[in-house]
């Protein structure tokens, strides 16, 4: 299964995430591949960062044929995970047709909802040849008990066929200490709120461990 972390808004959380799911499903026990699909290389820097043994593979691959170079090299692998670039909408449209699914991130702010439309847009177009293509938004950055954290899955709800997960990864320090290390949260702390959010979050994309024929 290819899961791309996918926006054309830079600050959203792709990284964050994309490393954060990576590592979960790598502690699960699936063979994982990281494919850093930006030209900022921020997950080939967080693997750089890193001095513990590596959880699972980081490549490199910010091209416009992305979607006709992964899937050879994805078959080697139980999950890959694209980390996607912003603005650059010939890479932003690789990395769809490269997806089974796409998780756009959204951080409960205006300006994250109105850029979210430019994502969806180029979803709907991929879908038109890719039919089976799957993308949905999960809240990053969500602080509690706030009217902005609600607000934003109402807003979102306006986007049909893009449903809004019902996990949210909340506003925690952990997420960027973690990333100064090459760590995941889950390593820094595997009983912290954000370990189990990501948990929660990777359970919900129903990754299959084919070669065991059960879910992760
Ligand atoms: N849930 C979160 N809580 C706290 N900080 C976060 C969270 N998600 C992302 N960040 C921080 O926000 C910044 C942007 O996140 P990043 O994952 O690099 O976004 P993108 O890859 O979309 O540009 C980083 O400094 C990161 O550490
Ligand atoms: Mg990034």
């Amino acid at each position: 299964m290819i899961i791309g972390v996918l926006s054309q808004k830079g600050g959203v959380g792709k990284t964050t995430i994309a490393v954060n799911l990576a590592a979960t499903f790598a502690k699960s026990g699936l063979r994982v591949l990281l494919v850093d699909a930006d030209p900022q290389g921020s997950a080939l820097q967080w693997s750089a960062a890193r001095e513990a043994e590596p959880l699972f593979s980081v490549v490199g691959m910010p091209k416009p044929s992305l979607h006709r170079d992964l899937p050879d090299i994805a078959n080697d692998y139980q999950v890959v995970i694209i980390d996607g670039a912003p603005r650059v909408n010939e890479l932003g449209r690789a990395a769809i047709m490269a997806s089974d699914e796409v998780l756009i991130p959204v951080q409960p702010s205006p300006y994250d909802i109105w850029a979210a439309a430019e994502t969806v847009k180029l979803i709907q177009e991929a879908q038109q040849f890719k039919p089976s293509l799957r993308g949905s938004f999960v809240i990053n950055r969500k602080i509690a008990k706030t009217a902005i954290g609600r607000d934003v899955t109402e807003a979102l709800a306006s986007f049909e066929g893009i449903p809004v997960l019902p996990t949210a990864l909340h506003q925690r320090v952990i997420y960027a200490e973690s990333a100064g290390q090459g760590l995941s949260v889950l390593e820094v702390d595997p009983r912290c709120e954000a370990a189990r959010e990501v948990a929660a979050l990777a359970k919900l994309l129903g990754v299959k461990n084919e070669k065991k024929g059960k879910a992760a």
